[in-house]
């Protein structure tokens, strides 16, 4: 179909990118450079591949999304995770490309606020993951103002896209009732958790978004053991195999909670996270 609206995904191959290069492929001319067309610690190739393909949207989902992975690998995390950022923004600028960064709600990790997050907190984020996509967030919106900071949470979805795709909340559930394992998870933990494919949905809209930092995922007002019990209610399992982790956050309950009201005033609508599990386990 002519005319139509150019969009590069980067981490195309990932958990986020492989759905949104799904979603997007019905309405726009859609480019997902793989590691080979664009390896994103080779500053160069970043230019080179965004001046020939001239977008008007990029959405970078690229990143060592893995925490752990960032802690042990600080040097070469940062180079993916910042530096690659600041070389995509400013190949974006050049380009003229509206620019939608996935950053994630681990930057709110304790900053003392017990309440649903919102985005004009102060943020000082304890490990490197958390401080590198700060670092991304605030270099963005310095080289580009028009560019859209989306601050995901944790993510599920009820189908894998590909065996070598890491693993989720809800492919955990099942990894452990299959091999009966004990699931152990935190009473002092509050988070948003999303379904992915209401990202992937709405990120349509945040395209559109005014340039700046938006929470974008589900409210949810269970703790995480509380939440992982009432989904396997939900999916009529026995919780047999569920405990309680007693101990894990116990001294600073862990909240990652986002406040939605900024996108929400944008026309973005997500469901709360038990009642997203709900719908998509009956669709
Ligand atoms: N998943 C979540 O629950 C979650 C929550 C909050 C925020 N986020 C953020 O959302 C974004 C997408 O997350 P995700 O779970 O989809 O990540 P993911 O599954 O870990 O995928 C990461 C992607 O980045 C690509 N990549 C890494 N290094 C690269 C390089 N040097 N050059 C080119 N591509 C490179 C990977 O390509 P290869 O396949 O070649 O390795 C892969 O496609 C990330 O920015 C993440 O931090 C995710």
């Amino acid at each position: 179909m002519k005319n139509r609206k150019k969009i590069v995904i980067t981490g195309a191959s990932g958990f986020l990118g492989i759905r949104l290069l799904d979603k997007f492929r019905e309405e726009y001319e859609v480019y997902g450079p793989n590691r080979m067309q664009m390896d994103i610690t080779d500053l160069d190739c970043i230019k080179r591949y965004l001046n020939d393909v001239r977008p008007q949207y990029i959405i970078h989902c690229a990143a060592v999304s893995d925490i752990g992975q960032c802690e042990k690998y600080p040097e070469k995390s940062h180079e993916i995770n910042v530096t690659a950022t600041v070389a995509i923004a400013n190949a974006a600028k050049e380009q003229g490309s509206k620019l939608v960064f996935c950053s994630s709600d681990q930057i709110y990790l304790k900053n003392g606020i017990k309440t649903p997050h919102i985005e004009t907190e102060e943020v000082s984020p304890p490990h490197l993951y958390g401080m590198q996509k700060a670092e991304a967030e605030k270099q963005i919106i310095r080289i580009l103002p028009d560019a859209v900071c989306l601050r995901l949470s944790w993510m599920y979805d009820i189908q894998k896209a590909s065996n070598a795709e890491h693993e989720n909340l809800y492919t955990n559930i099942i990894k452990a009732l299959k091999e009966k394992k004990t699931m152990s998870y935190p009473v002092y933990d509050n988070r948003s958790i999303t379904n992915v494919w209401e990202v992937v949905e709405q990120m349509k809209l945040a395209l559109q978004f005014p340039g700046g930092i938006y929470n974008f995922g589900s409210p949810n007002f269970y703790s995480t053991y509380e939440l992982v019990a009432k989904m396997l209610l939900c999916m009529k399992k026995e919780k047999t195999l569920l405990v309680k982790d007693e101990t894990t956050f116990k001294d600073e309950p862990r909240n990652l909670c986002m406040d939605m009201s900024k996108a929400k005033a944008l026309g973005v609508r997500f469901h709360e996270t038990l009642e997203g599990f709900h719908l998509v386990l009956e669709s």
